[in-house]
């Protein structure tokens, strides 16, 4: 059987993505061999998710580094002594300098709480709903070295009710990433997707806008 590639996930949170993750691995849908799982919060309950799921986990604190670019060389050490393929960002709240970035161009993912390219940032639901925005979603982007800016690959969209909240959109929403972050890294490992030339191509063909699903489709 052909070897899985290998990933890293980077989380600083509760990693509810990283278990999505694992989830799909687990029941077959997403190929994957994940090396460990990197958190910069010592606290982050998904370093917890991750023992629990027997990963192994590492703790790199960037306070103990003298600046961004310091501590991404740290982060580059660690991964590239893995020889990874695949570099999933999932919760991780840190700008990441453009050495890093551009160090796994095509190879590093992001998930993001709003349809990009709106609502890039933080607060994204309240943000929406103050915006009177009739949809929000989520996005999976691979990531360039301008925030939540790089060519998405996949976002599914959900309608704002009347009454939600920023807490209840953010529910909403971080279901759907669940279901589309395991898929957009699935078409990822096949193959499928590819960043080729600042753009995506899908079944090598150029995607000129991002595959959408609806609530339904995933
Ligand atoms: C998600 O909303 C993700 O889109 C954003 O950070 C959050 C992480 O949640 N980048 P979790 O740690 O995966 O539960």
């Amino acid at each position: 059987m052909q070897e899985k590639p290998k990933a890293v996930v980077l989380i600083s949170g509760a990693g509810s993505n990283l278990q999505a993750i694992i989830n799909a691995i687990n029941v077959g849908k997403l190929d994957l061999d994940i090396q460990s799982v990197i958190s910069n919060n010592k606290d982050a309950g998904g370093l917890l998710l991750a023992s629990k799921n027997g990963l192994n986990s590492e703790f790199i604190d960037h306070r103990r580094y003298a600046d961004r670019l310091d501590y991404d060389h740290a982060l580059i050490k660690s991964i590239d002594a893995k020889q990874i393929q695949i570099v999933v960002l999932a919760g991780f709240m840190r700008i990441l300098s453009d050495e890093f970035v551009n160090h796994y161009l095509g190879q590093l993912i992001n998930i993001h709480p709003s349809l990009l390219p709106e609502f890039k940032g933080l607060n994204t639901h309240q943000r929406a709903i103050d915006a009177g925005c009739k949809h929000h979603g989520a996005s999976v982007h691979f990531v360039t070295p301008t925030l939540d800016d790089g060519p998405v690959i996949v976002q599914e969209k959900l309608e704002i009710k009347p009454n939600d909240t920023a807490e209840s959109l953010a529910q909403r929403v971080l279901n759907i990433e669940h279901q589309i972050y395991p898929l957009a890294l699935q078409w990822l490992v096949q193959g499928r997707v590819e960043l080729k030339d600042s753009g995506i191509y899908f079944d090598s063909k150029p995607l000129t806008t991002p595959q959408i699903l609806s609530e339904t489709q995933t």
